[in-house]
């Protein structure tokens, strides 16, 4: 337990206040680069304009040798790049690596003001968000940054899972959560080898045809990552905080990405990671409401006047609780409007609608 009041004070004299609302802002895809690679540098401010979160890897997929260069290569790109309304975040390194610690001092007092936020592998429990804290509230006092860095825990370990009611009321650094279903299933002793997605051996299969016995029988393969993924979004939605899928492998399997990060963005999510340049636009697609549904929920807000009772629109029946999923639908709309012009005209909002987003 924590004291619930002890929410809004900084754990460290001189840290910056808590926010106590998640801001929210676009997030579609986290793209992940390594800042060790000094041509991926060279694209940063290129790529700043067409993401809604930067991401500095500094954990997995990350070379031992190269931990220590992609920690000063992160900091140079920081110090040296103006990320617009873009939001720019890091993934350190494991909290039981020998390269966590110095991640996060380093990191902080020196780029403390250009980083939003902090993701953090493998927690498990609230101990590992209430260690992130504190320290993070004392290096902020030492760097003087002057807003709070907000924490993204990555849900990649059995315990983490039993455990993601308490991770994600841990502090009001909390920002969201993603699933990570490499580490996970590794966690778990899941018979996979990939890194998210289906199973083609994981299915339900249709009865036998008694008139047939050899008749095929239709099968349709089953998402292993449901219930963790509704697990985190209910978690997230409970406290007001975000929830992600993770990252999804095949980069050469377009239309599986695109149809793991779909089930993600119907059951709450309101992003994933992107892997390579061509997920960006998969993501982008996928976790923009589409126009139609923006429409359609536009319509239904309108006819329910001030949302009480029921109307029937084309057959269908309308009351307060469609109309609370309309609003989700246009609001998360109109934020994307604000900072994606295309989407701003397919959307059709005028100035006005946006200005109250
Ligand atoms: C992500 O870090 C994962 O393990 O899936
Ligand atoms: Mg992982």
């Amino acid at each position: 337990m924590r004291n619930p009041r002890s929410f809004a004070k900084p754990l460290a004299i001189g840290a910056p206040t808590p926010e106590i609302d998640v801001p929210v802002r676009p997030s579609r895809m986290i793209h992940f680069f390594d800042p060790s690679n000094p041509r991926m540098a060279t694209k940063v401010p290129d790529l700043v304009g067409k993401l809604d979160v930067l991401l500095a890897n500094l954990e997995d997929a990350i070379e031992a040798d190269n931990k220590i260069a992609a920690r000063e290569g992160l900091i140079k790109i920081a110090r040296n790049t103006d990320f617009g309304d873009a939001q720019f975040w890091v993934r350190i390194n494991s909290l039981d690596s020998p390269w966590v610690l110095d991640d996060l001092i380093q990191i902080v007092t020196q780029a403390g003001d250009k980083i939003d936020v902090i993701m953090v592998p493998k927690v498990e429990g609230a101990w590992d968000i209430h260690y992130v804290d504190q320290l993070l509230a004392q290096l902020e006092a030492k760097g003087d940054v002057q807003k709070p860095i907000l924490v993204h825990a990555i849900l990649e370990t059995a315990l983490g899972v039993a455990n993601v009611e308490e991770i994600v009321s841990a502090s009001p650094r909390i920002q969201g959560i993603s699933l990570g279903p490499a580490d996970l299933a590794a966690s778990r002793r899941m018979k996979t080898t990939r890194v998210g997605g289906g199973h083609p051996g994981y299915l339900v299969r249709d009865d036998p045809d008694p008139e047939n016995e050899n008749a095929p029988r239709p099968t349709a393969q089953q998402d292993l990552w449901h219930y963790t993924m509704a697990r985190m979004v209910d978690a997230c939605a409970a406290t007001g905080a975000l929830a992600y899928y993770g990252p999804f492998g095949d980069i050469s399997d377009p239309i599986g990405c695109e149809d793991q990060f779909r089930n993600a963005f119907l059951l709450g999510c309101v992003g994933a990671w992107s892997l390579h340049p061509k997920q960006i636009e998969i993501a982008r697609r996928v976790f923009s409401p589409p126009p139609d549904e923006v429409r359609w929920a536009r319509r239904v807000i309108e006819e329910m006047g001030d949302g009480t009772g029921t109307v029937m629109i084309d057959g269908k029946m309308q009351d307060d609780a469609t109309v609370k999923q309309c609003r989700v639908m246009v609001e998360s709309a109109r934020l994307i409007a604000n900072r994606d012009s295309e989407y701003a005209e397919a959307y059709g909002f005028s100035a006005e609608d946006l200005a109250d987003a």
